[in-house]
């Protein structure tokens, strides 16, 4: 059985009665999301979900809106294609949202990269080990470094993670899975539980034949990263109109399209379609939360990569407030109007970051910024948002539960 639920109106509520005391915080517009019932033996399923289409038995993107502008000359960059078993994809949606994963069975994927929240979590600085909640309002544990960033589009990144520190989703995966400040667990942890629930031996079988006998580590962390590459956004209003319906896009907006690429602003230059990221490092000076961060420089050792941070996609990034790194932008005009005062230049960063030429102050006027602004919303798509599973193969509450949520926050 399906069930379609209209979460805004669910949050709004929920945001009213339980969290007026919490200290307050931008929350954004709730995405939409199916949240389905699964099948009784957790058959996986052989579909492909939304956004890919079959070929041959497999899964591939549906590149449908982006092509037109690849043959138009607008991309120069090529774009990934992908070969997806649909079950697989299924087996890593039900990891995803699984807290057995966590060492305390706590802590699933989708506890900071939830569908309500665009597959981000709303807040700041993510919280991990030792939190209750999901999302905006999970509080009480430990407080990490950085804001989590949404999962579209990811199997397009180059690097991943702000830094850039893993540069495949295996490796990445590895990194929330394993850290003693998020989820806290090992590949025996792993290993050991999975191979005592019975649902996942026979899922894994299905998905893997004879490869899925036993559970290892690299067949969980094969199947999350997999189910991850099936997270695209390609058939945003953005995309429709560059194939072509030119109503697709208000004047407004184009107008804050032509800033957007224009030599003024230069947000394209970072930012260029089909991604909106050219997947480089970039210094622009956003202020850290607390500890200093030397982004990519603490990886690199160089000196001239001090705070700079992998360029991020903007593609649903109205759906993913706050906004940066340190999460220390709350809304879209406040980051058009740090660029507009010159990024790092105009907000006091430290004198020893060597701030991008191309960030510098713009002088950009009221209605150039406003639609500028406008253009952004257009980058939305999350037709693709995977569906919430109400209940996982483990048996454990899944980060959806609405009364335990009231209930924890009431503490
Ligand atoms: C406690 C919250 C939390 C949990 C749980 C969590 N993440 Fe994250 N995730 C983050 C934060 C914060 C970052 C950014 C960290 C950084 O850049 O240093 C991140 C980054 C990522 C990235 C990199 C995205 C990019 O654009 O570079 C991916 C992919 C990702 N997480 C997937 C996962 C998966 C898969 C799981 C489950 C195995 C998971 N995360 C669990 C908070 C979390
Ligand atoms: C020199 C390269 C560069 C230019 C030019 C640039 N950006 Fe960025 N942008 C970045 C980097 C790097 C980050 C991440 C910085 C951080 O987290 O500290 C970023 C982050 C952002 C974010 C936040 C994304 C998120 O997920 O939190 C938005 C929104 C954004 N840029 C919009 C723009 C707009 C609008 C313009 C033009 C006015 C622009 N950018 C120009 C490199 C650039």
């Amino acid at each position: 059985m399906k069930y379609r639920f209209y979460l805004g109106f669910f949050a709004v509520i929920i945001l009213n009665f339980c969290c007026s005391k919490v200290e307050s915080r931008i929350v954004n517009e709730v995405s939409e999301f199916e949240m389905v019932e699964p099948p009784p033996d957790f058959r996986l399923s052989s579909v492909c979900p939304s956004g890919l289409k079959q070929e041959k038995g497999y899964c591939v993107i549906d590149y449908q809106y982006v092509i037109p502008l690849e043959k138009n000359g607008g991309l120069g960059q090529p774009l990934p294609q992908v070969k997806l078993d649909p079950k697989i994809i299924d087996l890593g949606r039900y990891l995803f949202f699984d807290p057995v994963l966590s060492g305390d069975k706590q802590l699933s994927c989708a506890h900071c990269h939830h569908p309500a929240h665009s597959l981000s979590d709303g807040r700041k600085q993510s919280i991990g080990k030792g939190g209750s909640g999901y999302g905006p309002y999970r509080k009480d544990g430990l407080l990490l470094k950085r804001s989590a960033p949404s999962l579209w589009n990811v199997l397009y990144m180059k690097h991943l993670f702000w830094d850039g520190r893993a540069s495949n989703l295996e490796d990445q995966t590895e990194g929330p899975l394993y850290s003693p400040d998020e989820m806290g667990s090992s590949p025996e942890i792993v290993e050991s539980r999975l191979n005592e629930i019975p649902l996942y031996q026979k899922m894994f079988r299905e998905a893997y034949g004879p490869k899925g006998s036993k559970v290892t580590a690299d067949l969980v962390i094969n199947a999350i990263s997999n189910f991850e590459r099936s997270l695209v956004s390609f058939s945003s209003r953005f995309d429709k109109w560059s194939s072509g319906d030119k109503d697709a896009l208000s004047p407004e907006e184009l107008l804050g399209y032509n800033v957007f690429r224009s030599f003024v602003a230069r947000c394209a230059e970072c930012h260029p379609p089909p991604m909106f990221t050219n997947n480089v490092f970039a210094t622009i000076g956003v202020l850290d939360s607390g500890e200093r961060d030397f982004g990519r420089e603490a990886i690199t050792g160089q000196d001239l990569l001090r705070g700079s941070f992998r360029v991020p996609t903007l593609r649903n990034i109205t759906k993913t407030a706050p906004y940066m790194h340190s999460g220390n932008l709350e809304t879209l005009e406040e980051v058009v109007h740090f660029y507009n005062e010159g990024g790092g230049r105009g907000n006091g960063a430290p004198r020893d970051l060597r701030i991008h030429w191309h960030v510098r102050k713009m002088g950009l006027s009221q209605t150039e910024i406003k639609s500028l602004v406008s253009f952004l919303g257009a980058l939305t798509d999350e037709t693709s948002m995977p569906k919430f599973p109400k209940s996982v193969p483990s048996g454990l509450p899944v980060a959806l539960d609405f009364q335990s949520n009231i209930h924890r926050s009431s503490k």
